[in-house]
């Protein structure tokens, strides 16, 4: 039997990956708290973890667990920048991960964002529940014949274009991997970043955080940006720089924002902060904005999501114990 301690578990967690066949020959631990340095001793007994973005495994957190006798860890996510993988790699410890589970999710978010702000459904969600049925403030706009800029055209951005495609929107796009055949067959049109961010009416961000794309959107950039711009962020927080964001909406210039990430949303996103009157000034700000919707991250939360993320870490660790090679693509040492 392998025992793998479960860090950051939520009730979702827990019901996908007690549901996932076939789970015979794993015991989970499954502990709500997240594993860093001073959590890491309540791996004891435990040869693998299971950790999501939250979880901080640096080098002395790594240590702990090594000494312990955890051999592997299993991400239940794709990014890993909270993983110290050369320390993983010099304590000689598997590190996997999911690198896809729904593409879809994210890209049906991130238009449901878009409709819910446009066409103020949150707000109308609510007048209508107090028994006020006028319209006033409610005006929206179509997407048919608007300009749909889609930064990064990946497994997300592309699927996000071929919905906007469906709206009868244009679609231009940006990416330093253009994918033109794919382009050619869906109607969109690749352009140079600053084109896409002259022309768009609604901007939408699919690229990954990297040295390069951290604070993409910034006051530069806005400034570029057409009047009245709509911007959506379920890719990462830190692709936009929040205080120039503000700025923008409250000249007017950017006309609406939709984000499912937010700069500094760690230790802030997936926890209830209800009774919590110290809120991250910068993020209270922006809740201040009709036209602005926020949401916790929670663009990759569909069941069929959650299923595939449990199925691809069982297997990974059903795997691990019989000593066989891991699931192509999910290996990061
Ligand atoms: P992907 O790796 O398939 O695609 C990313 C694309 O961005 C690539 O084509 C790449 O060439 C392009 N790119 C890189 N630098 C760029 C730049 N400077 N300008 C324009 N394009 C650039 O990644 P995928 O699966 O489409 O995911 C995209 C992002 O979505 C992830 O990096 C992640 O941050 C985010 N994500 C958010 C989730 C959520 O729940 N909100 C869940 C899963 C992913």
């Amino acid at each position: 039997m392998l025992e793998v301690a479960f860090f950051d578990t939520k009730t979702y967690d827990r019901r996908s990956f007690e549901s996932v066949p076939p789970k015979d020959g794993i015991k989970w631990n499954f502990h709500e708290f997240r594993l860093q340095a001073d959590t890491a001793k309540l791996a004891q007994g435990a040869k693998a973890v299971c950790v999501f973005v939250n979880d901080k495994l640096d080098q002395p957190c790594l240590k702990i667990l090594a000494e312990l006798g955890v051999r592997m860890i299993a991400l239940r996510c794709a990014g890993f920048n909270n993983v110290d993988l050369q320390a993983a790699k010099d304590l000689k410890m598997n590190v996997v991960r999911v690198p896809a589970y729904s593409p879809h999710a994210v890209a049906e978010h991130t238009v449901g964002l878009l409709l819910t702000l446009n066409r103020k459904i949150h707000r109308a969600y609510n007048r209508v529940r107090e028994h006020n049925f006028a319209l006033n403030g409610l005006v929206g706009f179509d997407i048919a014949g608007k300009n749909v800029g889609i930064i990064g055209t990946g497994r997300i951005g592309k699927i996000t274009a071929q919905i906007f495609r469906g709206f009868e929107a244009n679609v231009v796009a940006c990416d330093p991997f253009p994918d033109s055949a794919w382009a050619e067959a869906k109607g969109v049109k690749y352009v140079s970043f600053d084109e896409l961010l002259t022309t768009s009416d609604i901007l939408s961000l699919h690229a990954p955080l990297t040295p390069e794309t951290k604070h993409l959107l910034c006051e530069n950039t806005f400034r570029k940006m057409k009047r009245g711009v709509f911007i959506i962020n379920t890719s990462r927080g830190k692709l936009i720089h929040t205080k120039s964001l503000i700025d923008s909406l409250k000249s007017g210039h950017v006309g609406g924002v939709a984000l499912d990430v937010y700069e500094e949303e760690e230790g802030i996103f997936f926890e209830d902060r209800s009774e919590d009157v110290a809120l991250d000034d910068v993020l209270a700000r922006l809740l201040t904005f009709p036209n602005v919707l926020i949401t916790s991250h929670q663009a990759f939360l569909t069941e069929e999501a959650l299923h595939e993320i449990s199925r691809v870490t069982t297997e990974n660790l059903q795997k691990f114990d019989r000593n066989e090679p891991f699931l192509s693509g999910t290996v990061l040492t």
